[in-house]
């Protein structure tokens, strides 16, 4: 089976012991941190901004995958470069001009992911497929961690994985909300190159162990 990369989400660690979490996720088998970052509009809720963020980067020592769930993104593409984010994905219901924001994101050294939220069809990125680093595929209404999983992700990862194939692109896909040891395996047989977990890692009784599991789909 090809590798895939576990990301696990900062919004369901333990905020009081945040540098303990971080340290946690630095030592673990993990490959990205990624980051929430909700504004209260675009998601019914708000998670934390960028003082928190400046300080999730100054001790995570692995790549830094922030998924904004915010409104006209672009205003703060300069700002999220600079606190040390490696890739910046916004939501495509929250784009108007997504092709110029996705250079944007480019032009300001990131890599560029555009998330999809479980009522958006996948054939709707095909025109800026190649210009897509990752795409992130909502299984959950994003806003809150510990949500069950959607099973029609596995219906839009197949399909986009057509999509990326017949493009010729090399675009990542990255699957948000509810993964678990009970659809893990099959998300990346079905395509899946990220999986991204919150409270199955952060809420288990040994969460490096966890990742490791989620890292080897031995379970
Ligand atoms: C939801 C966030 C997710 C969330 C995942 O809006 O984008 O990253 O934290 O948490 P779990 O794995 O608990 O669904
Ligand atoms: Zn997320």
């Amino acid at each position: 089976m090809k590798t895939h990369k576990i990301a696990p989400s900062i919004l369901v660690a333990d905020f009081a012991n945040l540098q303990r979490d971080i340290e946690m996720v630095n030592q673990s088998e993990a490959d990205w941190f990624h980051i929430d970052i909700m504004d209260g509009v675009f998601v019914p809720n708000i998670s934390f901004g960028m003082p928190v963020l400046k300080s999730i980067s100054q001790h995570a020592n692995k790549f830094i995958d922030v998924h904004l769930m915010i409104v006209d993104p672009d205003r703060y593409i300069k700002n999220f470069a600079d606190l040390g984010s490696n890739l910046l994905t916004v939501h495509y219901e929250a784009c108007t001009h997504l092709h110029r924001t996705l250079q944007a994101i480019k032009a300001n050294g990131m890599q560029a992911g555009v998330a999809l939220n479980p009522h958006t069809p996948v054939n709707l990125l095909k025109d800026v497929i190649q210009d897509i680093d990752l795409v992130c595929v909502m299984s959950v209404n994003p806003g809150f961690g510990g949500q069950s999983f959607i099973e029609n992700t596995f219906e839009k990862v197949a399909e986009l994985k057509e999509l990326i194939l017949s493009k010729n692109a090399k675009t990542l896909i990255e699957i948000d909300g509810g993964v678990t040891d009970k659809n893990a395996k099959q998300l990346v047989q079905t395509g899946a190159d990220v999986l991204v977990a919150g409270s199955f890692v952060f809420k288990s009784k040994d969460a490096k162990k966890t990742i490791k599991i989620l890292k080897t789909l031995e379970f």
